[in-house]
């Protein structure tokens, strides 16, 4: 892939005014009646930028979508918890209101995105993770004035491509997540580049139909099951052996109790459903990661957030950290794996990106470096 350009060239930006495009889509929660951020990490990763225009005298002005407010002013989706942390990690820095809140922003329409550039002179693009959507904040401003990568977008995009090309090997893929349709694009080019890849989480119960075992009531996308007989065909995907889940009946959710917990082969009853790898599958995994150069994981085994369902993620966690391997953890509950199972600084490099890194790992290209790559003052 080219080289992206950096803002470095642009030298003095004494009286200049730079718009960042940041990803500050970060979790929230409520604490003593108000939203606060949960999880600064992608704040965080903007600061560099932010400290290196500033000192070179611009006046930087950011911006990020947040939530999916679907076009609409809405105060549950407001920035004001991301500018009260912003404020305190960098004073300074201006933040604009959620771009969601104008329905220009997912629609790509060229005059929202030329609003947003209106007596500014230099834009970076500091959204890795946001990169995957083709919406006005990322696409339209590359055209209209000088542009350039900022250095955690540009870190991501040398960290995975330079996964992709050449990895030491054994190269072992971990994914896991709920959706199997967001997935199979990626497992199937993984399956290409990849020594081995271990597939948990809910999108291995379509896998695991797809090859005839009884998956109870467990998620199961019926469309994808064609593709999931092609893709296992070519060998090198893992399936989990055994699950832990619920007896048929017992209520999901936070609070249960220990009573309805099971342990399942590879055949889950009728009526029950999988809710993590069983401990076999945990320990086969662990030790196809042990044996690893490269790891790159993306996707909780199950769900970890239960106490109850957490050992099969802890497990993958604990070995992708332990291996030795070069390992790059992107997708926000892998990452939030990692933070709870204190093991955020065991891994080589933490993406910022989930939906993100997924696509630029099937496509070798976003939508938004393209549109930097492509402008006219590149
Ligand atoms: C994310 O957190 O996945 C990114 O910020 C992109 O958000 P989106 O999936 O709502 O486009
Ligand atoms: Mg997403």
């Amino acid at each position: 892939m080219a080289d992206l350009t950096t803002s470095e060239r642009w030298g003095d930006l004494t009286g200049r005014r730079v718009l960042v495009r940041v990803d500050f889509n970060c979790p929230v929660a409520e604490v003593d009646g108000r939203l606060e951020v949960t999880d600064d990490f992608r704040i965080r990763a903007a600061l560099p930028l932010f400290a290196d225009l500033t000192a070179r005298g611009a006046s930087v002005v950011a911006a990020t979508h947040f939530g999916r407010p679907q076009g609409r002013v809405d105060d549950r989706y407001s920035v004001e918890p991301v500018r009260r942390r912003l404020a305190q990690l960098c004073p300074g820095v201006e933040l604009l209101e959620n771009l969601r809140f104008s329905p220009g922003e997912e629609a790509d329409d060229a005059a929202f995105g030329a609003s947003l550039v209106d007596g500014v002179d230099y834009y970076v693009n500091e959204a890795f993770s946001a990169s995957h959507r083709a919406h006005a904040s990322i696409m339209v401003p590359p055209t209209l004035v000088p542009s350039a990568a900022g250095p955690a977008l540009e870190r991501e995009v040398a960290t995975l491509g330079g996964l992709l090309e050449s990895p030491a090997r054994p190269f072992v893929a971990v994914l896991g997540g709920a959706k199997v349709s967001d997935k199979l694009g990626v497992v199937r080019v993984l399956a290409q580049r990849c020594d081995a890849v271990l597939v948990g989480g809910a999108m291995s119960f379509t896998f695991a139909a797809a090859q005839g075992h009884a998956v109870g009531a467990s998620i199961v996308d019926a469309q994808r099951l064609a593709e999931c007989v092609t893709l296992l065909a070519g060998g090198r995907i893992h399936l989990p052996i055994d699950a832990r889940g619920l007896a048929a009946g017992e209520p999901f959710g936070r609070d249960g109790g220990p009573d309805g917990v099971r342990e399942f082969g590879e055949e889950i009853p009728e009526g029950c459903v999988g809710l993590d790898i069983g401990p076999e599958s945990a320990s086969a995994f662990a030790q196809v990661l042990a044996g690893a150069a490269t790891i790159l994981w993306n996707g909780p085994m199950g769900v970890f957030e239960d106490a109850r369902f957490a050992a099969g993620t802890e497990a993958v966690a604990r070995a992708v950290a332990s291996s030795g391997a070069v390992s790059v953890v992107g997708g926000g509950d892998s990452v939030a794996a990692l933070h709870q199972f204190g093991l955020t600084d065991e891994v080589t490099f933490v993406s910022t990106g989930g939906g993100a890194s997924l696509e630029f790992v099937e496509f070798g290209d976003l939508p938004g470096l393209r549109a930097l790559r492509e402008s006219p003052f590149a």
